[in-house]
Formats: structure tokens, sequence, C-alpha cells
């Protein structure tokens, strides 16, 4: 057990437009068999006039409110994102404010798609050291503005999204075995570069690509090692008592499918719903585990393994006894 903590809030915040597969067959050479078969995905949220912000807002609220707390019990913010919609001030500032909490401690984890994993690990320690009683950790990313959407290799696979969870200090803890892990991304696997601004003492020699760039075989490969790796090392510091049931990061449906049967898994013990989503980064364990949640394919007593890959490159994960009605 990390700290004495129990999930008792969550809520999910998505934009308004819906991109079918049919819509993203207008803007690129595609086809919705292609990305059905290579990906499982049919359909992402993107978007308008919402903003990261906003849908970050919005899954908080729901979470707090689930949690029947008042935003004045919230007494930590961390929000994971790699594509909120400012720089400064944090997301997790930005949803403190749009939401009236109370001043605390407030700020952002940059994990690339492990974001949530990394937030909710520390929320976790901190509300132990700090001695706290109610943490929000969300998830928010607005990844439609980093992409390219001329190349087709990309952008079919992402979409935005927020999630949150309120955590709630609790004699019996329900978050264990926690990994946190990452090595040198040597290859420049999955980027997303700043703009090289000039300034009055150095102008930059060319202008570098600033959307996403992804070496797709490459990042398929490294993200069903480090997910069978982690389902693996859990597994073995579980035996006790063993999770039945996994959320991982949204991907990849093949990603998955892979790693169930190297993990000797079966397919439905996995929860995926990227068909509805898309790779939302970090936002995507949240909002698989809001599905799952409101589907009621989780149900208390059940103890699942929450896994997380990506960007950095980052990997991690945790048990979780899930406790929430
Ligand atoms: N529509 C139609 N054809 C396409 C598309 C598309 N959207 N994208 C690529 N193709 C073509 C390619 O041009 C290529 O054509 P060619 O054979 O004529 O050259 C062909 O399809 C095969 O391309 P590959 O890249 O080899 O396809 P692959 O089977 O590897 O699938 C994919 C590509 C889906 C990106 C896969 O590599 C993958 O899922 N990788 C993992 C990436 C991932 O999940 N990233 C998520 C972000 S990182 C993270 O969350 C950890």
């Amino acid at each position: 057990m990390i700290a004495p903590v129990k999930i008792v809030g969550i809520g999910e915040g998505l934009p308004k437009l819906i991109v079918t597969n049919k819509m993203m067959e207008q803007i690129v050479d595609t086809s919705d068999e292609w990305i059905v078969q290579r990906t499982g995905i049919k359909q992402r949220y993107i978007l308008t006039d919402d903003t990261t912000v906003s849908i970050s807002v919005e899954a908080s609220k729901k979470a707090i409110e689930k949690a029947g707390l008042s935003v004045r019990d919230i007494q930590l913010v961390i929000a994971s994102t790699i594509a909120s919609t400012d720089r400064v001030p944090t997301l997790a500032g930005s949803v403190q404010r749009e939401l009236g909490i109370s001043d605390c401690p407030a700020f952002d984890v940059s994990a690339g798609c492990t974001g949530f994993i990394y937030g909710l690990v520390t929320a976790a320690s901190l509300m132990d050291t700090l001695q706290l009683d109610n943490a929000l950790v969300l998830a928010g990313e607005g990844i439609s503005k980093h992409i390219d959407w001329a190349d087709r290799s990309t952008c079919v696979l992402f979409g935005d999204g927020a999630g949150a969870i309120v955590l709630r200090r609790s004699s019996e803890g329900s978050i264990h075995y926690p990994v946190l892990m990452g090595k040198s991304d040597e290859e420049n696997v999955l980027t997303i570069k700043n703009k090289d601004d000039d300034t009055p003492w150095y102008r930059y020699p060319s202008e570098q690509n600033t959307k996403l760039v992804m070496k797709g075989r490459e990042v398929f490969t490294f993200a069903s090692e480090v997910l069978a790796d982690t389902i693996t090392l859990l597994k073995e510091k579980c035996k006790d008592k063993p999770f039945t049931k996994i959320i991982p990061h949204q991907a990849n449906s093949r990603i998955i499918e892979y790693v169930a049967r190297i993990t000797g898994f079966k397919q439905d013990q996995f929860f995926i719903n990227l068909s509805k989503f898309a790779n939302t980064s970090s936002a995507s364990i949240l909002l698989a585990l809001w599905d799952a949640y409101t589907q009621r394919w989780l149900a208390p007593g059940d103890r699942i393994a929450l896994i997380g890959f990506g960007s950095g490159l980052t990997w991690g994960g945790v048990v979780i006894d899930w406790t929430l009605e």
C-alpha cells in the first residue's frame, strides 16, 4: 500500500465534436477499414471552442460531486498533461481557479501517456507525507493541437479528453505496488518539439517540425514489451491476492490483444474503449476507468491493474482494490 487512501469520486470531460473515421477519410488518404483493422479506433473527440482546461474542469467537477465533497474539501490538485491550453499557468492551477478550490498545492506532471500513473502515485504519497484528507488527480489532453493533420500515419490515432478522480484518506488503503519507470528515447520514437523562437541574441538555423512525430513500429514494440513486463511484475508482487482485470493505456487494440496472448490473460480481462476515444494520451486510463465503472465492468471488491506507457520513454502501473459503488 502506498498510503491509506482510496478512490471516492470519478468523472470525465469530453469535447463536443465527435470525428468519425469516415470524417478522417475527407482530410487524408485513409479508410475506416484500415483504421479499425490496424488500431481498433472508430471515432475520436476533438476540441473546437472547448479547451483542455474546460474539459478538465468538467471532469474534476463531476469527480468532486461524485465524492460527495465540495471544492473547499480539496487539499491537493495534481494534473497530468502534455497538451494543456496554456504553458503558464499550469493545468492544475487553471482547474483550481475555475472551480474555486481553496489555496493548496497544485501542480502538473508530464510523463507522456504514463502521466496519470505518475500523478496518482505522487498524490497518494504526498497525501501521506503532508497528512492530507482529499486530493483531486486529473488528466487533461488537447493533443489535437499538436497533430500534423496531413500525416495519415499519426492523425488517425489520437483524440482529446479529460478524466479525474478524488482520493480520500481511509483506514483501509486501496492503492498498491506502484511501478514507475523511464528510459531515454535514444531514437526519438515519439516527439513533439518546441518551436525554436529567436531571441535578440540568437537566431535559430531552421524551423523544426513542432507537431507530433512518431515511429509507429518502434513504439509498438516498446509498448508491447513494457506492458507485458509490467503485468508480469505486478502479478509477481501480488501473488497472495492476484488482480483479475487490467486497464491499460489505450493506444492500439493490437498492442493489448498481443500482450493478452503472451501474458496468459484472457482478452476480456482487459478493458478496451479506444474505439470511442482513440489515444487520449495521459487521459486514456482515466477515461477507461470511468467507462469501466459506469458500464459496471468494475464492481466493488475487484482487484485491478492500471498500466501506462508512453513518450519519455515512460511506463508504470499500480494495483487497485476497487471500492466505489
Ligand atoms: N491509412 C491508410 N494507410 C496508412 C495509414 C492510414 N491512416 N497510415 C499508414 N498507412 C500505410 C503506410 O503508408 C504503409 O503503406 P506502404 O506499405 O504503402 O508504405 C502501410 O499503411 C503500413 O504502414 P505501417 O506504419 O507499417 O503500419 P502498421 O501496421 O505498423 O500500423 C500503426 C501503423 C497503427 C501506427 C502501428 O505501427 C502502431 O499502432 N504503432 C503503435 C503506435 C501507437 O500506438 N502510438 C500511440 C502513441 S504512443 C503511446 O501512446 C505509447
